[in-house]
């Protein structure tokens, strides 16, 4: 069975091998392999413990677990764009790979809605990769609505982005029970 909790310091490095085992299974062929294929995990996950040592009231980080085994993690605090109306974001939402459309990442965005909401963010904006055609369905599937497109900078390489938008988190949490 699967269940949702907040992840301590412990969890960082299990948390990054999750991220970097989705980025390798789901980005293929989006991103440069060269990128793909020197992930440091344990880099990754120095980067986590920093990210969980910052402002809790403001971070909202949960991970999903099966039999003791971490399978999903996502992350959420305040829009990193001050200019967009949505005051928070959704940072990230990855499984382990194989752990897809079981219902995981409604289970992890319901979560992520409530935390946000309890900390007075009331929209939320997400970030995916333009031809990452499942995660767009799974976004729009929650109610999310197109925005805008942009570039993420990875290491030099611009990649095609496009974002998606929740303006009531009450909607995002309605449509994940
Ligand atoms: C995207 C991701 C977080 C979605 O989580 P998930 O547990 O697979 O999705 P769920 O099972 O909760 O799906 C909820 C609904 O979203 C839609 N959906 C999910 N995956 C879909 C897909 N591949 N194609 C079409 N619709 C999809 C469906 O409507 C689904 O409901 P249903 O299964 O009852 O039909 C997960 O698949 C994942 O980690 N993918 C790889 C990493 C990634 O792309 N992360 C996003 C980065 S921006």
């Amino acid at each position: 069975m699967i269940s949702l909790r907040r992840p301590t310091l412990d969890d960082s490095v299990a948390i990054a091998r999750v991220q970097a085992l989705s980025w390798q299974a789901t980005y293929r062929g989006m991103v440069p392999d060269e990128f793909l294929d020197t992930i440091d995990v344990d880099a990754w996950a120095k980067r986590h413990r920093g990210t969980m040592s910052k402002d809790p009231e403001n971070f909202a980080s949960y991970v999903a677990e099966e039999d003791g085994k971490i399978v999903g993690w996502a992350l959420g605090g305040p829009n990193r764009d001050q200019r967009m109306i949505y005051s928070a974001e959704l940072f990230t939402i990855y499984l382990l790979p194989g752990y897809e459309r079981r219902g995981i990442g409604r289970m992890l965005m319901n979560a992520m809605a409530k935390a946000l909401m309890s900390f007075g963010f009331d929209s939320m904006v997400v970030w995916v990769l333009t031809d990452n055609k499942a995660a767009r369905e799974f976004y729009e599937a929650l109610g999310g609505v197109y925005v805008v497109r942009g570039v993420m900078d990875l290491d030099g390489t611009d990649v095609p982005v496009v974002s998606y938008g929740w303006r009531d988190l009450r909607a995002l949490l309605m449509a994940t029970v």
